[in-house]
């Protein structure tokens, strides 16, 4: 399923949070390649370094030490102008939300806004178009959510309505940070469909970060296992469950027994 071409690459990243002797380094000396069309998962224990991670790959933290390129070059962040672009190609979901939108504008505007991000040149029309067609992609009705504000939606709306955002904007790499903590077992599947569905579309990379080892192994092509900051063990899904060479995946394998049975019901 996943192409060749390396999307993105990290090469030792550090990054350390506070001073002197009250120092915390999240996430240390991390390398990684990840291609274009790959779905992967990275999984540790909170406190593993997963979301600064995330951040350190989409451009919202800087890293203490270590370099990131995308698409063959050394990514450049400095100008204003180059984070836009940069942002046009990497979007996140991240662990809640509600801090996801601006609370004081309506489902229509916020929705618009991600067409004008976009960048393409619509009618008005097409526009509406396009956000009917965002939201039948995730289930929402249009005519029944535009003029509300996320304060007033429900958990899995607001999720479904991030995603809606994503189908418009159709990033190259999407950083999905715990996406289906706040719904239950149910909307749970179906919104990692509807990732997956993004990413047959387009080709989408999909970076998955979770507790869940279970889940990790059913959606991912490659797993990334974390500890203390540290990438302990990486490799195909199926190669790293199935035969984990490192203590800490043993034990993350262990803490869910019904693993294999579950997913084979599936
Ligand atoms: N802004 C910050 N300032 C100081 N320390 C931070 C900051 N952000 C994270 N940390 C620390 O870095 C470490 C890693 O945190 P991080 O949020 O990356 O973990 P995580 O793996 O995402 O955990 P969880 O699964 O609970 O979301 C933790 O020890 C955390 O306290
Ligand atoms: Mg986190």
């Amino acid at each position: 399923m996943k192409g060749n071409n390396v999307l993105i690459e990290g090469k030792n990243l550090t990054k350390v949070f506070g001073f002197g002797g009250n120092k915390t380094t999240a996430v240390d000396n991390v390398s990684f390649a990840f291609h274009e069309g790959e779905i992967i998962s990275i999984v540790g224990e909170s406190g593993s370094g997963k979301t600064t991670l995330a951040k350190l790959i989409m451009g919202l933290l800087k890293e203490s030490a270590g370099t990131i390129e995308y698409m063959g070059k050394p990514r450049r962040l400095k100008r204003h102008s180059d984070r836009r672009k940069y942002w046009k190609h990497i979007q996140a979901i991240f662990q809640d939300p509600f801090s996801s939108f601006n609370q004081f504008y309506r489902v229509e505007k916020l929705l618009l806004d991600c067409i004008k991000l976009q960048g393409e040149k619509l009618t008005k029309e097409e526009q509406l178009r396009r956000m009917k067609e965002a939201c039948s992609f995730v289930n929402l009705k249009y005519e029944e959510l535009h003029n509300k504000y996320p304060f007033e939606l429900s958990g899995g709306q607001m999720q479904r309505l991030m995603i809606a955002r994503i189908f418009i904007l159709h990033p190259k790499l999407l950083i999905a940070d715990e996406p289906t903590s706040m719904v239950d077992a149910c909307s749970r599947s179906t919104i990692l469909d509807m990732l997956l569905k993004l990413r047959e579309e387009n080709n989408m990379t999909i970076i998955f970060i979770t507790h869940d080892v279970g889940l990790a192994y059913y959606v991912s092509d490659t797993l990334y296992i974390m500890e203390q900051g540290k990438v302990v063990e990486k490799g195909p899904a199926e190669e790293v469950i199935l035969n984990p060479k490192h203590p800490y995946t043993r034990q993350l394998i262990s803490d869910v027994p019904k693993i294999h049975s579950e997913w084979d019901l599936a």
